[in-house]
């Protein structure tokens, strides 16, 4: 077992630090304050070779693998999980969706331009009455012969405006239930599509988050992605990938709490010492760096898993749960370990702590993790 980075993952972390801690933390406190979409960011994020860093070269893509993947989303969220989870969503579940499960033509026509970071993917699958419960997709795909008709309402869209390439689930065929649900790639722009307001979230307040109308949308036949049926698996398969991207996240976030928290408290005095030369704060520290050590092994074997064609569905889940759960208690106790300083905006801690909470809700609740990682055990 070598748990030695290599050389070229030793490169990917080197850039992708550089360019968080140069260019993402000069703007993200103003980012965060006024919900502002980071567009420059997200355009050296394609010149970088960020953007479907997974992808082939075969399709314009980067050719690297997971664990590479893994440590740049964690690197950029140590500073910014707003750009994480723009660069996560658009990595393992637009772009990988295409790669693995696009027909020739919709890889050349989809896939390329977002390989090469030209175009940004966003994945559809949330409803008003359809988040935990994925399969409840009330979204309709009426089969019109040569296309479909797309009707329905999408919540909580990352990337809905500033995405060009959509992934949208819907369902054809109500009686089937999860076997009646197909994926189609669709256009932002067609006709018959329109946003909800921008969300005013509590936390990675930087990324864009709409909710999604289609009304009479078209949908030509050729844009569904596999066989009639093939949508719930398809966005089941995407989903345990995605969650190695959300738990990379989870962990940069920790870890960016948590260097906050120890240079603080060797600088911090109080009762005549460093704030770390008392217990109470030292063994905070001991704890913060253990369960976020335990997180990064969880996140690695996952990436690990999945470069190595090995089942990863299990390992991701717990991947996503645990370090979602790191990044809640390390920000908390970041917060804490800065006292009145830990909640004002200027130390980032606090901020660290609202984005921590969403990475507990999305792709999955931690309660959804335990779903899927008991069904896995019990199948053993
Ligand atoms: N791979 C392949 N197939 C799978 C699968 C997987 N991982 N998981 C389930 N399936 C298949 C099952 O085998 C079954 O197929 P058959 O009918 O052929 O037997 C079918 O799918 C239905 O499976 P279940 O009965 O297990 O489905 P369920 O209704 O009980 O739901 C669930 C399972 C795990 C709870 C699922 O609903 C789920 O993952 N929910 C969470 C959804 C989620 O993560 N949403 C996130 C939205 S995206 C997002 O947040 C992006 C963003 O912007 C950051």
């Amino acid at each position: 077992m070598n748990f030695e980075l290599t050389e070229e993952q030793q490169m990917i972390r080197d850039s992708a630090r550089d360019f968080a801690e140069r260019e993402l933390l000069t703007d993200v406190l103003e980012r965060d304050a006024k919900s502002i979409y980071p567009t420059k960011h997200v355009r050296r994020l394609a010149e970088l070779g960020f953007l479907g860093m997974n992808i082939s070269p075969e399709w314009g893509g980067g050719g690297m693998d997971n664990i590479s993947y893994a440590i740049a989303i964690e690197e950029i969220s140590k500073c910014d999980s707003s750009v994480g989870v723009i660069l996560a969503v658009h990595n393992s579940l637009a772009c990988y969706g295409l790669e693995c499960y696009g027909t020739g033509q919709q890889k050349e026509k989809y896939l390329r331009p977002m390989a090469t970071g030209e175009k940004i993917g966003a994945f559809l699958l949330s409803e008003p009455e359809a988040g935990s419960d994925a399969n409840s997709q009330r979204t309709s795909a009426v089969d019109k012969g040569d296309h479909y008709l797309l009707n329905g309402v999408k919540n909580w869209i990352t990337s809905a405006d500033k995405g060009s390439t959509y992934l949208v689930f819907a369902q054809t065929n109500p009686e089937l239930k999860s076997r009646g649900i197909n994926a189609f790639i669709v256009d932002r722009h067609a006709a018959g599509i329109s946003l909800g307001p921008h969300e005013d979230k509590m936390g990675m307040r930087s990324s864009d988050t709409h909710s999604v109308m289609f009304t009479d949308v078209v949908v030509p036949k050729e844009n569904r992605i596999g066989e009639d049926g093939f949508g719930f698996k398809f966005a089941m398969k995407l989903l345990e990938g995605g969650r190695i991207g959300i738990a990379a996240q989870a962990l940069g976030i920790a870890e960016g709490a948590y260097e906050r928290a120890l240079k603080y408290s060797t600088e911090r005095k109080a009762f005549g010492t460093q704030i770390i030369n008392h217990q109470a704060i030292a063994f905070k520290i001991a704890e913060m760096a253990t369960r976020i050590e335990a997180a990064r092994h969880l996140v690695y074997k996952a990436a690990w898993l999945k470069d190595s064609h090995l089942p990863y569905g299990m390992e991701s889940a717990m991947a996503k749960l645990f370090a979602a759960e790191t990044a809640m208690w390390v920000t908390t106790e970041a917060v804490q370990i800065h006292g009145g300083y830990g909640y004002v905006k200027e130390y980032h801690v606090e901020r660290l702590m609202r984005e921590a909470k969403l990475t507990q809700i999305y792709e999955g609740t931690s309660e959804i993790q335990h779903i899927i990682i008991s069904r896995a055990v019990l199948k053993h």
